[in-house]
This record gives C-alpha cells, structure tokens and sequence, in this order.
C-alpha cells in the first residue's frame, strides 16, 4: 500500500507527481522572495511535505497542492504585511532613488547625507554649478552614490529633462525633496511685481513642478514613495518684512497638505518641513536671482548680508534637521518642524484663530443645514469623481 519514494519522484500510484511538486514550490518561493519569512516559510513547508510524503501514505499529489497553497498563503501575507508597513511610513531606504532640489547647499545637501547614509541614491539639483561641484565632493567623501544636475526649478521642461536624466542614471524616484527656496526681505509695501515674481515663482512654483514633474512618474511606478516640500515655519506666521516669502511658505503649506490628502491611495507619503533658523547659505539667495526679475523695492548689500549670515550662523545644522525628515519619512509623518521654541508663537496663532469663532453651540439650525450640505456635496463630489476619473472614495 506505502509509496516507496527517491526524491525526485514516488513510485507507485502517484509515480511522477513530486517532481512538480518540487517545481511548484520553487515558483511559490520566487513568488514569495521580497519577504525573508515567507520564503523560510514555503521552504520549511517543502521539508514538512517531504517528510510525510515519506513517513506517511498521504497522496503526493494532496500533499503538493496544500504545500503550494500553504506557501503562497504565506507570500500573501507577507505582501499584506510589507503594504501596511509603506501605508504608515518608509522603513528600509536602501537602494531607492531619492531626487532633491537645491541639494547643492544647507538643508538640501544635508538630506543628501542624510539619505544617502540611510543607502539612498540621491540625484542633487541646483542652479549653483559651484554648490553642485562643493556637495558631490563632499558627498563622495562619504562614499554616497550621487549623481549631480544644474537645474533652475522654474524651468518645467528643464525638471522633465532632469526626471529622465535621473531615471537613465539612477532608476525611477521613490524619495522627492522639494527643498530649493530663496529669501529677500524689505518693507512690503515697497515689494515690486519682479519680488514676487521671483519668489513666488521659485519657492511655491518649483515645489509645484517638482511635483507635476514626478507626481505622475511615481504613481505610473507603483511603489509608493515620499515627498518632503520645504516651507518654513513662515508658513504660519507673516510679518512685512518677509511678506512675501511668507506667502510663497503658506502656498508650500496648503499644496502639500492637499497632496497629501491625493496620495494617500498611492501609497507616497507627504511632508511638510517647517525649519525655523537653518546654519545654511540662504542669505546668498541673492546671487541666483535672475535679471528678467532684477528690478526690486528691497536693498539687499553687505550690511543686510552681514546680518542675515549672522543669524543664519546659529541655526540648526542641515544634516541635524535631515535626521529629524529621515525620522518623519518613517513614520509618514506629515508636520517635520523640531524647533520647541516655536510652540508659543504657534500657540499664539492658532488661538487668535480659534477665538475668532463664535461659541460650538450657536447657530444650531444653520450649523445642521451647512453640515447636510456638505455631506451632500461629499457624496455627489465622490460619485462625480468615480465616474470621471476613476477613483475610489476614501471609506
Ligand atoms: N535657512 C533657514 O533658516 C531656513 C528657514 C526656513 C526655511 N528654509 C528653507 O529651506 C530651504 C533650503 O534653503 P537653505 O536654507 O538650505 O538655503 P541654501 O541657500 O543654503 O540652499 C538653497 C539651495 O537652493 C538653490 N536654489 C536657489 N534657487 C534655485 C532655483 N531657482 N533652482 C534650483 N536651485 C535653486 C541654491 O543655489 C542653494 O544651493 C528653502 O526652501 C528655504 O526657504 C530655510
């Protein structure tokens, strides 16, 4: 009644049947080889299935069909498993591609270390040749795998060159920084067309191409992934004198929270970083701006340089932040801002805000009739989306 077995195949009733069994089980283990255990598992499973086969009289071929069930049960799991962890946040960062803007100086090229320590390959793009020539020095000092473009962010057909040249050099991108900004201040009310052209233009317009350029490239990709959009904690408190970069942080602010909201069920994470005082070159930031843009109401000389490089000089060190987004990133944590001298002021504003409300229980019958509105609107607003653009509702 026994099988009587070699390992390549039971003699007998089910003469032939281990052989692709053994196949089978090889395939549910290539299946399952982006998780460690669960080809472990679909190994030990082979053994078990091995070891009955022989000791018991269970049919070979019951034996291989709840071997490869089990094994591939145990590849769905694991995939299950590897997708809730990139839901709540990036864990292993080693051989992604992570492309960063105005990676040449400050808080750029500290995420460049940062990451590239954490085995990203990490593409640096910045109008400054001479920052780009500094960073990739340092950077390969480090032994980080760095691929250097001179970019301006307000070129869009530029940024596209720049995505395929990465993709050609590096691979497709999982890691995004949207980190190049400049600063100029002066009363506002002397500001001309050409100041908020230039700053807008740059600070807001080039994390809004950073995003159009590689947006669509990352969910055609399908990994998931993270972008980091640079605002400032400027993008909760304005004052004349930064006026408008205060503007082009709080615009960084609401596209970034809005993408978060879109990317969700991409699975790419979104944050907002919101330095207060970065050790950095930004009080240079004169020196790329471009002539079409020169005319200015602002006096940028040696004084104000001297000041601005003055404050700058105490500020957190770029690769310290960095840690604080590599830390972020992991967690899929949206608001990077680690400056616990900040809470007052935040508190502050937020506050002045919250007391412009009337009191929660006024106006019941308007409330209750804006609410059903909303809702209404909501699922109509799903609905019209489903059909049009084919999206799922969030649950
Ligand atoms: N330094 C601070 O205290 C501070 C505070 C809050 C927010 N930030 C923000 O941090 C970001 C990084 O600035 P930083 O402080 O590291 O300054 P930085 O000047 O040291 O670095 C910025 C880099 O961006 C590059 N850049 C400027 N314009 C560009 C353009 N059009 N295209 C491509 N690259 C361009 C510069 O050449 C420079 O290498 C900015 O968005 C800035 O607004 C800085």
């Amino acid at each position: 009644m026994g099988h009587r077995c070699s390992f390549w195949g039971p003699r007998g009733r089910n003469r032939g049947v281990a052989k692709p069994w053994c196949v089978a089980l090889i395939l549910a283990a290539l299946y399952n080889r982006r998780s460690t255990s669960a080809v472990t598992s679909s190994l030990a499973l082979a053994l078990l299935g091995l070891i009955l086969l022989t000791i018991c009289r269970l049919p070979p071929a019951l034996l291989a069909a709840l071997s490869l069930i089990g094994s591939i049960a145990m590849g769905l799991l694991a995939n299950r498993r590897r997708v809730q962890k990139r839901e709540s946040g990036m864990e292993d960062f080693s051989g992604k591609v992570a492309f960063i803007t105005g990676g040449g100086s400050g808080a750029g090229l500290g995420q460049a270390k940062r990451f590239s320590a954490a085995g990203c390959r990490v593409v640096i793009a910045d109008i400054r040749q001479d920052h780009l020539d500094q960073a990739v020095d340092a950077l390969r000092k480090l032994k980080a795998q760095v691929h250097a473009i001179a970019l301006d962010v307000t070129d869009r057909a530029a940024f596209a060159r720049a995505a395929d040249e990465t993709e050609r050099v590096f691979g497709p991108v999982e890691l995004l920084f949207n980190t190049a900004g400049v600063s100029i201040f002066g009363p506002l009310e002397r500001a001309t067309y050409d100041d908020y052209d230039w700053m807008m233009g740059v600070n807001f317009g080039g994390v809004v191409n950073g995003m159009q350029t590689f947006v669509p490239r990352m969910i055609a990709y399908g990994r998931g992934g993270h972008i980091v959009n640079t605002a400032s904690l400027g993008a909760f408190h304005a004052a004349s004198v930064a006026g408008i970069y205060s503007a082009s942080k709080f615009a960084v602010h609401g596209i970034t929270l809005a993408m978060r909201d879109a990317l969700a069920k991409h699975n790419i994470g979104v944050s907002c970083l919101c330095p207060a005082n970065i050790r950095t070159n930004i009080a240079e930031s004169i020196r790329t701006r471009p002539a079409h843009f020169s005319h200015s109401g602002f006096q940028v000389d040696d004084e104000e340089m001297a000041a601005l490089r003055e404050i700058y000089s105490h500020g957190m060190e770029p690769e310290e932040l960095a840690g604080h987004v590599l830390e972020a990133v992991k967690k899929n944590q949206f608001y990077i801002i680690p400056y616990p001298e900040a809470r007052k002021g935040l508190e502050l504003g937020f506050k002045a805000v919250l007391d412009a409300l009337p009191p929660e229980d006024s106006d019941r019958e308007g409330q209750a009739k804006r609410h059903q509105a909303m809702l209404k609107y909501r699922q109509a607003r799903a609905t019209m989306d489903e059909r049009k653009y084919a999206l799922k509702a969030k649950g």
